[in-house]
């Protein structure tokens, strides 16, 4: 049975929406001739931590969408997806570098109407996504977000809590409500699609997900869970690159 919101009756049952898509620029000249998600990170591309990450979770149907010169790269090294775990890898093509809520509205017919994770292509975590995942087919309907503790909270979306409620959440703030940082990965109901057509650019001409986050808060329909061991944002820049590739070969990535 499939309801148009939440997908078929199995309560763990979710698609999973990786982003490769973006300029890459704080990398240069690394990624002067191949997508950011290409490049290593220890001893596996970037791109294959994010896959893991939704296999892990009991994730099988994927839709993978990237970008500029190199989508065909990722065709060649994933095929099907097979080798990260994925049973049904798709593929789908942005143009340009429109926001990450860009990338996302071109996972709507993917998403038929049912519940989604998305996660950045960039960003790598220690654990596991299962029990937020399983919170949120809980919940129900909404979105939910991931919060992790950071040292320089000014230089990302950040999360003011009251109790166990999200207040609002604020873009690079000068003085941050919070040290809780909103990593990039997200669940959504169905109702994620019509947000996003309803979004407007940014100053920096960009479709952005803390938009879409701050409409399900409007709702009041925004959860959150904080994560479980460290998060790696690869693609901040190129001191956190080589963090990323020093966390993974001391401690492993995606583990139970
Ligand atoms: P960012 O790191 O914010 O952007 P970017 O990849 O364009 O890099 P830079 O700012 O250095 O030029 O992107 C976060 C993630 O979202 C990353 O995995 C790429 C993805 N993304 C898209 O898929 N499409 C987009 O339009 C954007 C902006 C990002």
């Amino acid at each position: 049975m499939v309801d148009s919101l939440h997908g078929p009756a199995d309560d763990t049952f979710m698609k999973g929406v990786v982003l490769a898509g973006g300029s890459g620029t704080r990398l240069f000249p690394l990624t002067k001739i191949t997508n950011k998600h290409l490049l290593p990170v220890w001893d596996k591309p970037m791109i294959y931590y994010p896959l893991e990450c939704l296999a892990k979770a009991g994730i099988e149907e994927v839709l993978l969408v990237t970008g500029g010169n190199n989508a065909g790269d990722f065709i060649r090294l994933l095929g099907r997806g097979a080798e990260v775990g994925i049973k049904s890898l798709q593929y789908t093509y942005q143009d340009g570098s429109g926001g990450i809520a860009q990338a996302l509205g071109l996972a709507q017919d993917f998403a038929a109407g049912g519940p989604i994770c998305l996660i950045l292509g960039d960003n790598i975590i220690q654990r596991n996504i299962r029990e937020p995942l399983r919170r949120f087919r809980h919940q129900g309907e909404g979105a939910r977000v991931l919060l992790t503790p950071v040292d320089h909270p000014e230089q990302y979306g950040v999360a003011e809590i009251d109790g166990d409620r999200i207040v609002r959440i604020v873009e690079k703030p000068k003085q941050p409500p919070s040290n809780l940082a909103v990593i990039g990965i997200y669940f959504y109901d169905g109702h994620v699609f019509d947000i996003v057509r309803s979004l407007r650019p940014s100053a920096r001409g960009e479709l952005e997900i803390t938009d879409v986050n701050n409409a399900y808060l409007a709702r009041g329909q925004l959860t959150f869970d904080v994560l479980e061991g460290w998060w790696a944002d690869a693609g901040e820049n190129i001191e956190y690159y080589y963090q990323a590739c020093l966390r993974v070969r001391a401690e492993g990535a995606n583990q139970d």
